[in-house]
């Protein structure tokens, strides 16, 4: 069975749809494993979106996961990596699917309410960044970005 990171973003805790979501992936027989309300710092917010620190949204991007508290929760379940990404639905609002949780309650691309892991190896560090060692160390502030590149 797999593991997954998927995150209620700053725009669906304010706009009240943590509960909807969790919904959907219990009524898909998933199992909640693990979960907090946080408010993330930019080190953690780097590092979740590393992928993509040479796009210009980049600032942006991390100002707007910054910017209220998320829901983090980890889920298992048979495929869920492959199978959350379809419930969540496509990044852009001109392709997100009714049914989905984008199709359903997003219309930016900004600020589009999830975020779920595309693969097993950002499933994994994605887990580590949010629930793993280096929080349970209380170690963020005293370990900077570049140095958790190579961990
Ligand atoms: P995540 O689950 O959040 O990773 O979304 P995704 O996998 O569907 O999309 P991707 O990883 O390609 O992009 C990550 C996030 O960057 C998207 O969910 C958007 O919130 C954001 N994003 C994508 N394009 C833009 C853009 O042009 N401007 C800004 N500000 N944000 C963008
Ligand atoms: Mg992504």
């Amino acid at each position: 069975r797999q593991r997954t990171f998927i995150m209620v973003k700053p725009d669906g805790v304010k706009r009240g749809l943590t509960g909807e979501i969790i919904k959907r992936f219990e009524q898909k027989g998933f199992s909640l494993l693990n979960a907090e309300l946080m408010t993330m710092d930019r080190s953690k917010a780097e590092y979740h979106y590393m992928e993509h620190q040479d796009k210009p949204f980049f600032g942006e991007l991390v100002d707007f996961i910054t910017s209220g508290p998320v829901f983090a929760m980890v889920w298992e379940g048979e495929n869920i990596i492959e199978v959350s990404r379809l419930m969540i639905g496509k990044t852009s609002p001109t392709e997100a699917l009714p049914g989905t949780i984008r199709g359903d309650f997003a219309n930016s691309k900004e600020e589009n309410v999830i975020h779920g892991s595309d693969s097993l190896e950002s499933a994994e560090r994605e887990i580590e960044n949010f629930f793993g060692l280096l929080r349970r160390r209380r170690l963020e502030d005293d370990f900077p970005f570049e140095d958790r590149k190579s961990v």
